[in-house]
């Protein structure tokens, strides 16, 4: 059984809340009452969230953390709940993209994002399930992407980065309900987000697949956790996909080309020389 979770008085990890959705999420839950955490490679970025949470008269704090790094998420996970407690909320948000074609996409970049989209997955929920178990209530956030329901061209790491972020989060609440654990999942696929992660892509038809707006996106996860909500896709177009999959698979292919899909990155610049992107 699953069930929502409210955050006034909760505590709250965002990993990736300097920047982007995480950012949000992580203004938004303050809001609502929440104590956040957040892990972010970039310190200054993180300080800056934490003292705008603050300001408005919210609490936060923020550690230093790359997520891909094993040692470095069971020293950070050991020092935080030593200090709070444990989490109620952890919501996987780090993310990174090369944007690149297979064979121009170096071999290290590859392996950086699957250490950052799906290995940190591992490492950061296993580090705070055990406790969620403990006290009975919990929800894990794995912020996905409308890529974990499509592979797209200039995304063959990306995109498989995600498919797996999908299954991840998938199996983890069969493994949960099976057990009888009352922790929730919840598994988050946008369309292009407006944060600049993605800065270049285009979109053919923006009434159909509009480029979101990090706000937007960060406030229907923030009330999606509290209302206990399994899965949010956004737009309602990218929720047909599943069921696209049963035409014949040129026919598939056809349709994502006349929406404009695999032509999405053909501009795509990303955010260079970001901390997400030195890696
Ligand atoms: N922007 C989009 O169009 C879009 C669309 C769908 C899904 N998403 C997903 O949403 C999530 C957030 O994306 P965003 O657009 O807000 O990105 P962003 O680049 O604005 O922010 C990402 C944050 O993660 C941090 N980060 C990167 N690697 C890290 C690591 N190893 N350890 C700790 N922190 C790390 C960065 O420092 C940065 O603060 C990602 O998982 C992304 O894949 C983004």
């Amino acid at each position: 059984m699953t069930r929502g979770q409210h955050l006034d008085g909760g505590r709250v990890l965002i990993t990736g809340g300097g920047s982007g959705i995480g950012r949000r999420m992580a203004l938004e839950a303050a809001r609502r009452g929440a104590h956040v955490i957040i892990w972010d490679l970039s310190a200054p970025a993180a300080e800056t969230v934490c003292a705008q949470i603050t300001a408005a008269g919210g609490t936060a704090r923020h550690q230093t953390v790359d997520v891909a790094d094993r040692d470095v998420v069971d020293e950070a996970a050991a020092t935080l709940i030593a200090d709070v407690g444990g989490v109620d909320v952890v919501i996987n948000n780090a993310g990174i993209v090369s944007g690149t074609r297979l064979l121009d996409t170096p071999a290290a970049a590859i392996e950086r994002t699957f250490d950052v989209n799906v290995l940190a997955l591992y490492w950061v929920t296993r580090a705070f399930l055990p406790g969620m178990i403990e006290r009975r209530r919990g929800t894990v956030v794995t912020i996905a992407s409308a890529a974990g329901l499509v592979g797209v061209a200039r995304q063959t790491d990306y995109s498989a980065s995600k498919w797996a972020a999908v299954g991840f989060t998938e199996s983890l609440r069969n493994e949960l309900r099976a057990d009888g654990h009352p922790v929730a999942t919840l598994t988050v696929c946008p369309y292009y987000i407006d944060t600049g992660m993605f800065a270049g892509v285009t979109t053919r038809f923006p009434r159909l697949l509009p480029i979101l707006q990090e706000d937007d996106v960060a406030r229907r996860t923030i009330e999606a956790i509290e209302r206990g909500r399994e899965q949010l896709i956004m737009p309602a177009l990218v929720a047909t996909l599943p069921g696209l999959r049963l035409l014949p698979t040129r026919l598939f292919d056809r349709i994502n080309d006349v929406l404009g899909v695999n032509a999405t990155m053909d501009h795509f610049t990303g955010r260079v020389g970001t901390p997400a992107r030195r890696g």
